[in-house]
């Protein structure tokens, strides 16, 4: 897509004062002064700094002489990084892939809830195979493993889950970072994991953005004081003994650049901002982390000012590695090469041309590395860049001790799975909780609570680990899990239990808030569910939009005279007064992750009645007072939040919250009923049904688990990005019915001629008859169109819009006023569709043709 030219903070610039500077016609101070230039960034206006690692001849002569023993194949081995789910130990020995990823939901065994010893056991089966020189026709070079270890490692059963960046925000505390990434590297280490991608420096903008809550803050300043000591507690100290060793991993500075400043929040977006603002903001934690010696840094997937950052060389070369002197390795986002221009899933020859060292390519590597080796073997590679890439990897394998290393489970600390939720680590998990707190309101003083009372503990997130923990837990949205799947943690519902009981009280649980005896008091714990990445971005900041359930029970609790605690769980802050007005008091807990129990600590006194702990978190967010306010940031023009940066209440100095406007600035209701699917997620509260001949009913709101279904098998595929698309295959003649979270009145949709939109691909067409649309509207009540002919002739493997009147189910005696499915797919065997979004619009491609005959 073409990029129009942008606006820069100081004003436009001219068309062809662009296209003068985009010819490089200006340079030195003249270009200095003209940051503007669209995607390329000036060195000199940038920190110069120096490795705190000294140049080490020693090391670089044995960096010379392997390199001087390697062929160009293994060379182009050690740039490419696949992840476990696409690539086999026997894969590494023929093709000498430098690293190994386990993305968020790849796991040993395709197990998403394999055990601590089958991470190690893969751990050392590739390592082992990179260690095999095939009777010496290779050289032996050990392999790295990633993973995205972002709050705890957390892809790992029983691992302590520490609260996501958000809530760590607000605890204001770098100290405790340094304790968090050394408890989370040791964890690591136990099952053989050598390098996290973490830490996120990214500083979110807007919290419509997905990733909001892997960021400490909308201040660069909280994000500059964190990354030190987070860097430094997950590699340890540079120059020290156990340097990137021991219980000590590799860490990540990403994503490298402005991930959180893309226009409108939009994950992968574009950052259309000034090279200062680049700088300055989203920049912030990068000259921290690099002086504790970082040493890898990850390339966001997101653009500035059009350009990707994956090709951009002038960010890549020139500002990082030559300016900041960032001497380790940089490594792209997955299948983020894909996006370079010239590139492509199979070719990441332009993305390494720009600087990125390692490319991850989890499930294109191979077609990766026979572009990187076509190019190198046919000179199309800028000379050196083969050599300086490598050079930079084994740099950083040769400081972790690699080659001395041994096998993953003979070093350090390996194999001490005691370690993973251990009570050490969950007791600063748990402090961080209680830290993390941030208390909005507490009128009357209702906290804290007294834990000799009736306590009522309600809301669908009281006793909800998956809730609890969010995004990139065991899976990558982090859905699809158990209760068993937490062996260690503990609920917020039964923390509070535990401390109730204790000091004579009695809890009783009730989700719906149905209870048997008038509590004292409610505790009310509600909030989103998990999402990952572009699967949680948002079009405005509201709270479930068009849902009402949370705010019913509050109220409902309210009206019967009984003291309502709000506990809110979420990635972000959100617009949510009526549900602050309805509680007495208010406490954001963000995504607390484990330790249920840091909730209880500060909500309830002790048996003896005095306050166990205090709240000290304040918002590192600011709080919006509409669902339009956005962007909303401390420090910007005409700054008017709900609840400014840095506010938190406390015990020891309460005040009281009047009644907030009620006004969201926007008709809500006018939301949420237009997109029903998108982007490979249902809707916030919609799930589908799936009934086959053969299998189960089942209801879901995301494809895992579903892959290998004996009848109708659902699998994530890519179309305009990773998995935002459902590829469904019917092994058996059967159904699939979107439902709605209660029945939609599409009357007015109807009589306007509004039709439903399906963006799919009809990827395999059944051989018999019998193909249908439906639609449903309450018991007894559905409408049924046959699709066969419209089946048969759609073109196959091709993305496109259909239009499906809704018209076509009206006068087929629907009731269009109380839909509660509306749309559903009755297929024989043999059909398979892949869906990308489903919603309701006025044009489409291709337009069902429903005449009743
Ligand atoms: C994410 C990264 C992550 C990588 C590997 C990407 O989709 O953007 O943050 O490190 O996947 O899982
Ligand atoms: C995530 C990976 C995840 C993958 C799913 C990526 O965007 O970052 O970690 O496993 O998508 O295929």
């Amino acid at each position: 897509m073409k990029q129009r030219p942008f606006r820069a903070a100081r004003g436009p610039l001219s068309l062809a004062l662009l296209a003068t500077l985009s010819a490089g016609v200006l340079s030195g101070g003249a270009a200095i002064a003209l940051d503007q230039q669209a995607g390329t960034a000036h060195p000199a206006l940038w920190p110069q700094l120096r490795s705190p690692l000294k140049p080490d001849p020693k090391l670089e002569a044995r960096i010379d002489a392997l390199l001087a023993r390697m062929s160009p194949e293994e060379k182009v081995g050690q740039v490419v990084q696949a992840d476990i789910a696409s690539v086999t130990p026997d894969d590494l020995k023929t093709y000498r892939l430098g690293s190994i990823l386990a993305g968020g939901s790849s796991d040993p065994g395709g197990q998403y809830n394999a055990p601590a010893s089958a991470w190690l056991a893969l751990a050392d089966d590739f390592y082992a195979a990179s260690m095999d020189t095939s009777g010496g026709k290779y050289n032996a070079i050990p392999v790295i493993f990633g993973v995205d270890a972002v709050h705890g490692h957390n892809n790992v059963v029983g691992a302590t889950l520490f609260p996501h960046n958000i809530g760590l925000g607000a605890t204001h505390d770098p100290a405790l970072m340094g304790q968090i990434a050394q408890a989370t590297a040791a964890e690591m280490r136990a099952t053989g994991i050598d390098w996290t991608f973490a830490p996120t420096l990214a500083v979110p903008q807007d919290d419509r953005w997905g990733r909001t809550y892997e960021g400490y803050s909308e201040n660069p300043d909280v994000v500059r004081a964190y990354a030190g000591p987070l860097i430094q507690g997950l590699q340890g100290k540079p120059g020290s003994k156990d340097f990137l060793k021991g219980a000590h991993v590799v860490a990540t500075a990403k994503h490298f650049l402005a991930d959180g400043g893309t226009f409108e929040g939009r994950d992968q977006g574009d950052a259309r901002i000034d090279e200062a603002t680049l700088r300055d903001v989203h920049g912030a934690g990068y000259p921290p982390a690099l002086k504790a010696g970082v040493q890898a840094v990850m390339v966001s997937f997101s653009s500035w000012n059009g350009v990707k950052m994956s090709g951009n060389a002038s960010l890549l070369d020139a500002v990082l590695k030559q300016r900041m002197g960032f001497d380790g390795f940089v490594v792209s986002d997955w299948n983020g090469h894909a996006s370079v221009p010239g590139g492509s899933r199979e070719n990441c020859v332009p993305a390494f041309v720009a600087g990125v060292d390692m490319i991850m390519a989890p499930d294109t590597w191979k077609g990766c590395y026979e572009h990187l080796l076509a190019a190198e073997k046919g000179h199309a590679l800028p000379a050196g860049r083969l050599d300086e890439a490598v050079r930079r990897i084994l740099r950083v394998k040769f400081r972790a001790g690699m080659f001395e290393a041994g096998k993953p489970s003979t070093r350090g600390v390996a194999g001490r799975f005691d370690l993973l939720g251990s009570a050490e680590h969950r007791a600063i998990a748990r402090r961080a909780v209680r830290e993390s707190l941030v208390l909005l309101k507490n009128n009357g003083g209702v906290l804290p609570l007294d834990p000799r009372a009736k306590l009522l503990v309600a809301g669908d997130g009281a006793d909800d680990m998956m809730m609890q923990s969010g995004g990139w837990t065991l899976s990558w949205q982090g859905t699809g899990l158990k209760p068993e799947d937490f062996p260690h943690a503990q609920t917020i519902a039964a923390a509070l239990r535990e401390q109730v009981a204790r000091a004579g009280g009695q809890v009783e649980l009730a989700a719906d808030g149905h209870y048997t005896h008038k509590p004292d008091a409610a505790v009310v714990v509600f909030g989103e569910t998990p999402y990952a990445e572009f699967q949680g971005d948002l079009k405005v900041l509201a709270y479930r939009p068009g849902d009402d359930r949370d705010l019913k029970l509050l109220r409902k609790l309210k009206a019967e005279g009984i003291p309502v605690v709000a506990v809110f769980l979420s990635g972000r802050p959100l617009w949510m007064n009526r549900e602050i007005n309805a509680a007495d008091a208010f406490v954001a807990a963000w995504l607390p992750g484990s330790e249920g129990g840091g909730v209880a600590d500060v909500l309830l006194r002790d048996a003896a009645g005095k306050v166990q702990h205090d709240f000290r978190g304040t918002l590192s967010y600011s709080w919006p007072r509409t669902a339009v306010q956005t962007p909303l940031n401390v420090g910007q023009p005409g700054y008017d939040p709900q609840f400014a940066y840095g506010y938190g209440l406390t015990y020891a100095k309460p005040a009281s919250v009047p009644a907030l406007s009620e006004d969201a600035g926007m008709d809500l209701a006018s939301l949420g009923a237009q997109t029903f699917f998108e982007r490979g997620t249902p809707a916030t509260g919609w799930t589908l049904r799936v009934q086959s001949v053969v299998g189960k009913p089942r209801t879901l709101s995301q494809p895992s688990g579903q892959r290998d279904a004996p009848d109708v098998a659902i699998a994530p595929v890519d179309y305009k990005a990773q998995e935002d698309a459902w590829k469904i295959t019917w092994k058996q003649a059967g159904e699939i019915a979107l439902l709605a979270p209660r029945p939609l009145d599409l009357v007015r949709e109807t009589n306007g001629n509004v039709m439903l939109r399906v963006t799919l691909r009809v990827d395999a067409a059944p051989s018999q008859p019998g193909a249908e649309l439906f639609l449903e509207c309450g018991p007894g009540c559905s409408a049924s169109l046959p699709i066969d002919t419209a089946l048969a002739q759609a073109p196959r493997g091709t993305w496109g819009t259909l239009g499906i009147p809704l018209k076509c189910f009206a006068a087929r005696n629907a009731q269009m006023g109380q839909v509660t499915a509306p749309l559903g797919w009755r297929m024989p065997a043999g059909t398979v569709l892949s869906v990308h979004e489903v919603g309701l619009g006025t044009e489409a491609q291709h337009v069902l043709d429903c005449a009743v005959k």
